[in-house]
């Protein structure tokens, strides 16, 4: 596979009323792509994490309604708006955490709200319509995150990454990890140390599986060996994306992520955390406020292993993300440029408009 395969690689698309999503719980070893045409189905997918990430389930969340409504039987507009609010308010239950998929179905609405008064076929296409705007500006705001975040790399740099922010997880390119493509592009010498990132393994099932298929130099290591690998000087910044950011610039990323910035604070290694506007929390003041999921134990005690690896009476606790406080990160990089602190000051500058909207909200 060629870099380029890997940055353009499709993982959602719709094909007439079908959505189809590649299913990552069966990567690095099955490349599988499933057809969605049900809420049920849809709910599913993003819940088991067949799409994940925050950006892609934003994506797949637009053209799941778009197929949606019009699965929804004619009638007037006010029947159809509340059949309509129904299956959105079901999507938006499946996971808690990512601002991306409430933000979108909160844009989808916004255009059947303004449609009202059209033709039924003119309101779904206006859905359509949008769906794919949400699409093509995720490819764009990708693509300038990565630009900003190569800026920050230089030859002979060593990163860590946690979970994976790469094209399965976006559009394209990624956000974390696009800045790795377009060194490897540019000629940047650099090598990614890769957190296997229990309990799910997004780092060694798809961090490490797209880097190596684009062939930029990586490491897979266990979380629990990142001090040791800073300790050694071999890691010159940390590289995260997100699922949401507060307005203070707290960011809430996958498991572990806070404890991987804690560490490099204490060796003085730069933590950036990546993200387009869609995952800036606006209304959200601080990291306080962002609900943490909670998954199932049996991701911690069974899943992966060919025997359960505690006692059935074992209780286990299974939160899926942590806040990394704002004091803990030298820069958020967005679509607009390299947030730095106070974020709050940042955020206003570069995001003038969405902040002001929150703040007559
Ligand atoms: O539970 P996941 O795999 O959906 O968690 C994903 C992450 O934490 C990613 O870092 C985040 O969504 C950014 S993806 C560009």
């Amino acid at each position: 596979m060629s870099l380029e395969a890997v940055t353009h690689a499709v993982n959602v698309r719709r094909e007439g009323n079908v959505l189809v999503t590649l299913d990552q719980t069966l990567l690095p070893n099955v490349t599988k792509y499933l057809d969605l045409t049900t809420a049920e189905e849809m709910w599913e997918a993003i819940y088991s994490l067949r799409v994940r990430g925050a950006p892609a389930i934003g994506i797949f969340a637009g053209y799941a309604m778009a197929i949606l409504a019009r699965q929804i039987p004619e009638s007037d507009f006010d029947t159809f708006y509340g059949e309509y609010r129904r299956l959105s308010d079901y999507l938006n239950s499946s996971r808690p955490t990512a601002v991306n998929l409430s933000c979108i179905l909160k844009r989808m609405d916004k255009v059947a709200l303004e449609n009202r008064d059209k033709s039924r076929e003119a309101l779904l296409e206006a859905l359509d319509a949008e769906a794919k705007a949400v699409h093509e500006e995720d490819i764009a705001m990708c693509r300038k995150i990565s630009e900003y975040g190569l800026s920050l790399l230089k030859n002979g740099d060593g990163i860590i990454t946690h979970c994976n922010a790469g094209p399965i997880a976006t559009s394209r390119y990624g956000t974390a990890q696009g800045p790795f493509y377009l060194a490897k592009e540019a000629g940047v010498d650099i090598h990614v140390f890769v957190d296997e990132t229990r309990p799910l393994l997004q780092g060694a099932r798809l961090t490490s599986y797209e880097l190596t298929k684009a062939g930029v130099p990586c490491t897979l290591i266990c979380d629990n060996m990142a001090s040791l690998v800073m300790k050694q000087g071999k890691v010159q910044a940390v590289f995260f994306g997100c699922d949401r950011i507060a307005r203070n610039g707290d960011v809430a990323n996958k498991i572990g992520s806070s404890g991987l910035a804690i560490i490099a604070n204490h060796y003085g290694i730069p933590v950036y955390s990546f993200g387009p506007s869609t995952t800036i929390d606006f209304q959200c003041p601080t990291g306080e406020q962002i609900p943490i999921e909670e998954r199932p134990q049996n991701e911690i005690k069974e899943l992966f292993y060919e025997k359960p690896m505690a006692l059935p009476e074992v209780a286990c606790y299974n939160p899926a993300f942590d806040v990394t406080d704002h004091s803990l990160l030298a820069g958020i990089v967005t679509e607009r440029g390299i947030a730095y602190p106070p974020f709050s000051e940042s955020f206003a500058k570069l995001f003038p408009e969405q902040m002001k909207e929150a703040d007559h909200v």
